[in-house]
């Protein structure tokens, strides 16, 4: 049974409540995590209050005008703020999601709480060590393999063959999924988890591939893929609407039929 005690030193604090903006008069609180691993403090929640009038309508603007305005010590990954590059993934209000498609108002709270993905590692504040997922990912070999000769021009693709790639293909790596998973939390090290599974099945079902069977031998293990459970969270909390929980059961599937 995993055990989630948290070492004597993780000890989470009340942090600084920070002032707020003189003379706004429409105000948002929010509560965030901060930890610092340079100072050897514990972790600390800080309480900041934004003013809508001055700020964007996205949680990711709040976090920016709070960097920009009142503490240019809070850290936390972005780059897109379009939904696209999935490094502004983050927990808002107990949910993983983007900060950048995540609305303000959306959040209906009068203080908007927000934590790092759960049960990662954390590098500082909001950015959590992505390191694993990022080796799981590159463990299934996510690129195009093929044994025939190369074609002149491009590997040929008909549109129904194309259509079959679409629910996964607009996958961003968010990391939402894998983190919001109880056998990932529990296996992480040995379970793939919902984002490298949903890769998986991407290239496993691409009409161009000629590396099923050795995709499907790379996962037939007890951790690697048979450790999903069916619990859902991941498809509950995709920000791309995305259903990892449905390519997983696909590759068992796929699994059952090449034993029969
Ligand atoms: S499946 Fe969705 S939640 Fe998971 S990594 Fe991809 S985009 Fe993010
Ligand atoms: S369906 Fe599977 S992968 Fe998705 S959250 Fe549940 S156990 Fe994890
Ligand atoms: S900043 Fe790129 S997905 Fe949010």
């Amino acid at each position: 049974m995993a055990q989630f005690t948290l070492p004597k030193n993780s000890k989470m604090t009340e942090g600084k409540v920070w002032p707020k903006p003189a003379g706004a008069t429409r105000l948002q609180a929010f509560r965030i995590y901060r930890w610092n691993p340079d100072d050897g403090n514990n972790p600390r929640i800080d309480t900041y209050y934004v003013d809508r009038d001055d700020c964007g309508p996205m949680v990711l603007d709040a976090l920016l005008w709070i960097k920009n305005k009142v503490d240019s010590t809070l850290t936390f990954r972005r780059s897109c703020r379009e939904g696209i590059c999935g490094s502004c993934a983050m927990n808002i209000m107990g949910q993983n999601t983007l900060a950048c498609t995540m609305g303000i108002d959306d959040c209906q709270a009068e203080t908007i709480k927000i934590y790092p993905l759960p049960h990662m590692p954390v590098l500082k504040d909001l950015v959590p060590d992505l390191t694993a997922f990022f080796a799981q990912h590159a463990s299934i070999e996510p690129w195009l393999k093929t044994e025939s000769a190369a074609p002149e021009t491009e590997w040929r693709q008909t549109p129904e063959d194309r259509a079959r790639l679409d629910g996964l293909y607009e996958c961003i790596l968010c990391a939402c999924c894998t983190t919001s998973c109880p056998s990932y939390w529990w296996n992480g090290d040995r379970f793939l988890g919902p984002a490298a599974l949903l890769q998986a099945y991407r290239w496993l079902i691409d009409s161009r591939d000629e590396a099923t069977g050795e995709r499907l031998d790379n996962l037939h293990d007890p951790f690697r893929l048979y450790r999903c459970h069916t619990i859902m969270n991941c498809a509950n909390t995709c920000p791309k609407g995305l259903n990892p929980a449905k390519a997983i059961a696909e590759i068992k599937k796929m699994m059952v039929a090449r034993t029969v």
